[in-house]
């Protein structure tokens, strides 16, 4: 679970890098478009083989080259070296896990869980409940096993009873599902609600720190009425989910709630208020999965001395001091951010797209 080496070529403006991390505290810095952003986005790339900047494959790939590839080696948490490799082209991708070449992005999530705190995070909070929803099964999917296959089960069902509504299919064949989607929706709840209760403590811990004179709370909702069954809800609003060609209620539709002082984090609080918010949610689930699994995770922030103000880094870095994770910052300049509460730490310096190991 700890990213030993990588060997990055043509990942946006990095031609070739190879890069060491320690198991600790690694500091990324360098001026304005040096790379830093894109380092990081590489080790999560490799992990969630997407970006957390761009749904764009074509962004990625250093221009005028045919394909991107990360070649890393990860160390499991009974100390075996796996290797894992993705390369990417156009329209081609091609993964290896342990050498063996893999389908299913999940089965490289697997083994390498990656968390990411950057400078669009905040969209965490206002975006739609979909990016909520992402952040709450990164963590079912990790802790509680059993979601993916459930959730690729509901998943289908859903895609089916979908299109039968929007091809107005007669009721009886839009019903077709409602037992498959129920089964599964009920098992995705409960791995959810599950996850979030167990989640929650630590983000109200860490909230209490961070937010002294206000009242944060966090609440997880399901996807359909409190008290009702989902089979019930299914049969009762097929004639208004005909209308509208698709299903209304389910885990499709979970949400989490964030509220400060009873109003809305989405509107109620200040954008740094929501940076800070969206980074304690981040901690929370490293936290959480680090003490649930014993195992380490990678934590990626981005760009942490432009995030937050002077009092709110030093608290956030006395946080991450004491973490089992290995971390990865970046900073324009290197003096920053104050690495004393680590006892080892790794600097590099990136410039144009080159990386030079400092210590
Ligand atoms: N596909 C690509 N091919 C080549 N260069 C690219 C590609 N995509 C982005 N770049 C360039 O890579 C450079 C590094 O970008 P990056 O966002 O990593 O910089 P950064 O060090 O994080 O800068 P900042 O401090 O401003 O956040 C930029 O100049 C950007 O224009
Ligand atoms: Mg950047």
């Amino acid at each position: 679970m700890l990213l030993k080496q990588l060997q990055i070529t043509n990942f946006r403006n990095l031609k070739n890098v190879e890069f060491t991390p320690i198991q600790g505290v690694n500091l990324i810095w360098g001026d304005n478009a040096s790379g830093k952003t894109s380092l990081l986005e590489a080790i999560y790339y490799l992990s969630h083989v997407r970006s957390f900047r761009t749904q764009h494959v074509s962004d990625l790939i250093l221009r005028q080259t045919p394909y991107l590839q990360l070649v890393a080696s990860i160390q499991s948490s009974d100390q075996q070296a796996i290797p894992l490799g993705i390369r990417r082209s156009l329209n081609k991708s091609q993964i290896r896990v342990n050498k063996q070449p893999i389908k299913r992005v999940s089965d490289i999530a697997a083994q390498f869980p990656v968390l990411a705190i950057h400078p669009d995070s905040y969209k965490l909070i206002t975006g739609s409940p979909s990016e909520r929803r992402q952040y709450l099964d990164w963590g079912v999917f990790h802790v509680e096993h059993g979601f993916f296959r459930a959730w690729q089960r509901f998943k289908k069902a859903l895609m089916q009873r979908n299109a039968a509504l929007k091809s107005k299919q007669k009721h009886n064949i839009c019903q077709l599902w409602n037992t498959e989607i129920s089964n599964t929706a009920h098992y995705i709840d409960q791995l959810r609600h599950n996850y979030f209760e167990k989640l929650k403590p630590y983000f109200n811990h860490l909230t209490e720190q961070f937010f002294l004179d206000d009242i944060v709370s966090i609440e997880y909702r399901r996807g359909w009425t409190k008290d009702k069954d989902i089979i019930q809800l299914l049969e009762e609003n097929i004639q208004k989910d005909r209308l509208k060609g698709f299903t209304s209620y389910g885990p499709h539709r979970a949400e989490i709630i964030i509220k400060v002082n009873g109003q809305s984090a989405q509107t109620g609080i200040s954008r740094g208020q929501q940076k800070t918010l969206v980074a304690l949610m981040r901690l929370a689930q490293a936290m959480q999965f680090t003490e649930a699994t014993n195992k380490p995770c990678v934590l990626l922030y981005d760009d942490l001395p432009a995030e937050l103000d002077i009092n709110h880094r030093q608290l956030i870095l006395s946080v991450l001091s004491s973490m089992n994770i290995q971390l990865f910052l970046t900073a324009i300049e290197k003096q920053q951010i104050d690495l004393s509460a680590w006892p080892i730490k790794k600097m590099f310096h990136v410039e144009h797209g080159r990386l030079i190991t400092k210590s």
